[in-house]
C-alpha cells in the first residue's frame, strides 16, 4: 500500500511549479488528483502528463471566486467519489515598494492568496466535516514569517494564511480534519525564475544550504502533511527553506 492509495486530492494552482510537483508526488503514492487553475490549457496538458483521466483531471478555477472553488471541490467528489486532501497553493506576485505599489496590486495578491485559501478551506471543510476525515495543506511563504522588501501585499497575505491555518485547525480538529501550512523559501519555479538575476543572487546568498530548493522538495513535505505520516500534527507551519531565516 502506498501512502495515499484510494484518496482524492484537489490542488489549486496545479498547472505548473509547486502545485504540479505536489500532484505528481500524490499520484505516485496512489492518489487521484483534480488540478484547479486559471490557465486551463496548461492544466489540461499537466493532467495528461500526469496520467490522464483515470488519475488526474483539469478544471478551470479562479480561486478568488468562491463558487468556482466550490465547483472544483464538487468536481472531485463527482469524478472520484470524495475529497480527502485539499492543497491551497495557487499564487501570484505583484512585487513593488510601498511607494510604487498600486491599490490594485495589493488587492489582487490578497484576493488570490488570502481569499483564495479561505475559499478552499471553507469548501473543502464542508465535505470533510461530513466524512469526519481529511487534510488541508495551505501554501504560505517565508515572506509571511519575516516580511520581505517589495512584498507588503504578499507578506501580509502569507502571514494571514498562517493565522487562518491555525484558526481552522482548531475549528476542525474534533471533526478529524487536520490543517497545516508550508512556508517555502527560494524554490525554483516560473514565479522565482521571473526574478532579476541580482535579486535571485541576493536571496541565494541568504540560504545556509547554499542552493535553491526544487519543487519536489516542497511536494515531499506536502505529502507528509497530507498523509497519515503526520497523523498527530495540526495547526503547524513547516519551513522548507534550506535554513534561510530560521
Ligand atoms: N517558488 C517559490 O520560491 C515560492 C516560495 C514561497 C511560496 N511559494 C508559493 O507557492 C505557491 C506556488 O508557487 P509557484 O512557485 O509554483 O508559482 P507558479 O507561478 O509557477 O504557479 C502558480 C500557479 O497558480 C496559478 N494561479 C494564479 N492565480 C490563480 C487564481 N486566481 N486561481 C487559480 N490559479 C491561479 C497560476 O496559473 C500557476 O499555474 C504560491 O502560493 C506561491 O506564493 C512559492
Amino acid at each position: 500500500m502506498s501512502l495515499l492509495t484510494g484518496q482524492t486530492a484537489v490542488v489549486t494552482g496545479g498547472a505548473q511549479g509547486l502545485g504540479l510537483a505536489i500532484a505528481e508526488r500524490f499520484i505516485d503514492e496512489g492518489a487521484r488528483v483534480v488540478l484547479g487553475d486559471v490557465n486551463l490549457e496548461a492544466t489540461e496538458a499537466a493532467a495528461k502528463r500526469l496520467g490522464g483521466d483515470d488519475v488526474a483531471i483539469a478544471v478551470r478555477c479562479d480561486v478568488t471566486k468562491f463558487d468556482e472553488v466550490d465547483g472544483l471541490v464538487s468536481a472531485a467528489v463527482e469524478r472520484f467519489g470524495g475529497l480527502d486532501i485539499m492543497v491551497n497553493n495557487a499564487g501570484i506576485t505583484r512585487d513593488a515598494t510601498l511607494r510604487r505599489m498600486t491599490e490594485e496590486q495589493f488587492d489582487q495578491v490578497i484576493a488570490v492568496h488570502l481569499k483564495g485559501t479561505w475559499n478552499g478551506l471553507k469548501s473543502a471543510a464542508a465535505v470533510m466535516r461530513e466524512n469526519k476525515r481529511g487534510t488541508i495543506v495551505n501554501m504560505s511563504s517565508i515572506s509571511g514569517k519575516v516580511g520581505l522588501v517589495g512584498q507588503t501585499n504578499y507578506s501580509a497575505a502569507k502571514a494571514g494564511i498562517v493565522g487562518m491555518t491555525k484558526a481552522a485547525a482548531k475549528e476542525l480538529a474534533h471533526l478529524g480534519v487536520r490543517v497545516n501550512a508550508i512556508q517555502p523559501g527560494l524554490i525554483r519555479s516560473a514565479m522565482t525564475e521571473a526574478m532579476p538575476q541580482h535579486i535571485w543572487d541576493q536571496k541565494l546568498a541568504e540560504v545556509p544550504m547554499g542552493r535553491a530548493g526544487e519543487p519536489d522538495e516542497v511536494a515531499k513535505v506536502a505529502l507528509f502533511l497530507a498523509s497519515d505520516l503526520s497523523s498527530y500534527i495540526t495547526g503547524t507551519v513547516v519551513e522548507v527553506t534550506g535554513g534561510r531565516y530560521v
